[in-house]
């Protein structure tokens, strides 16, 4: 991390897991741990459980997001939320891109783009996620992959919008498997995107650019990790369901 150029932020990603009931014993569990972070501290949660949590990270620092959201403002897009509809229940981060909703949903880096833009222009702050799978790592071609899923994500994106947006760099093969991508790992690819943010965008606009590391980081590994220049937080699926770790997390953010 560069504390001095840029944010550091550490993001819970609860995916399908917790009822409203559950919800509200995690924050109730979270809040107490981070209220001293020096970091910005997201917990992205499911739509059903937005209520609850803004409710709960009132008269705190905690942000709170959504898993996803639409590109149309409403219609007749059945089972679908829109980037509005967050908004005005007060929610400020919304996740796009997620390798699940790329592998399980058949979301593609078009759409991914459709949906930044609908996110931005309701005002909300986008978690970006990037990254590949064990195959195209093995081909050799992660730099490129990830650069090309950012600069279409990013298509019509201004440099003023931009300061609104977070790319969390998720090697497929390290999300809930156990396994990290090693300090170096993560780090090189962090800075290939900020590379890919300068080219875009300028220097001063990548210099001051949060790119996190997700995929298996944990209370244990998460200091070293944090520890790389390039690499300005976290993205956390599994970690973030146990107060206790995702405070460690934070923690070790703060420093
Ligand atoms: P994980 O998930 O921390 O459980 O690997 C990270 C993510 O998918 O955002």
């Amino acid at each position: 991390m560069n504390k001095k150029l840029r944010k550091a932020v550490i993001a819970g990603n609860w995916k399908m897991n917790k009822t409203p009931a559950e919800a509200k014993e995690l924050m109730d569990g979270i809040k107490p741990l981070v209220k001293d972070a020096d970091c910005d501290v997201v917990v992205c949660v499911p739509y059903v459980d937005l209520c609850t949590v803004l409710e709960a990270a009132k008269g705190t620092k905690i942000g709170v997001g959504a898993e996803n959201c639409h590109w149309e403002n409403s219609g007749a897009f059945t089972g679908e939320v829109s980037a509005p509809m967050l908004t005005s229940m007060g929610v400020q981060y919304v996740i796009i891109g997620h390798s699940e909703r790329r592998t399980y949903f058949g979301e593609t880096d078009a759409t991914v783009n459709k949906r930044i833009r609908a996110a931005l222009n309701a005002g909300l702050n986008v978690i970006l996620c990037v990254g590949e799978s064990l195959e195209q790592r093995e081909q050799g071609i992660t730099a490129e992959l990830v650069a090309m899923q950012t600069k279409i994500a990013l298509g019509g994106v201004t440099k003023d919008e931009l300061k609104k947006v977070i790319i969390a760099y998720e090697p497929i093969w390290a999300i809930g498997t156990g396994k990290t991508a090693t300090a170096e790992q993560a780090n090189e690819v962090c800075a290939a995107i900020r590379s890919v943010i300068e080219g875009l965008y300028g220097k001063d606009a990548a210099d001051a650019f949060t790119v996190q590391y997700g995929g298996s980081m944990n209370a244990k590994n998460a200091a070293e990790l944090l520890a790389q220049p390039d690499v300005d937080g976290g993205l956390i699926g599994g970690a973030s369901l146990k107060p206790a770790d995702f405070a460690e997390i934070v923690k070790a953010a703060s420093k």
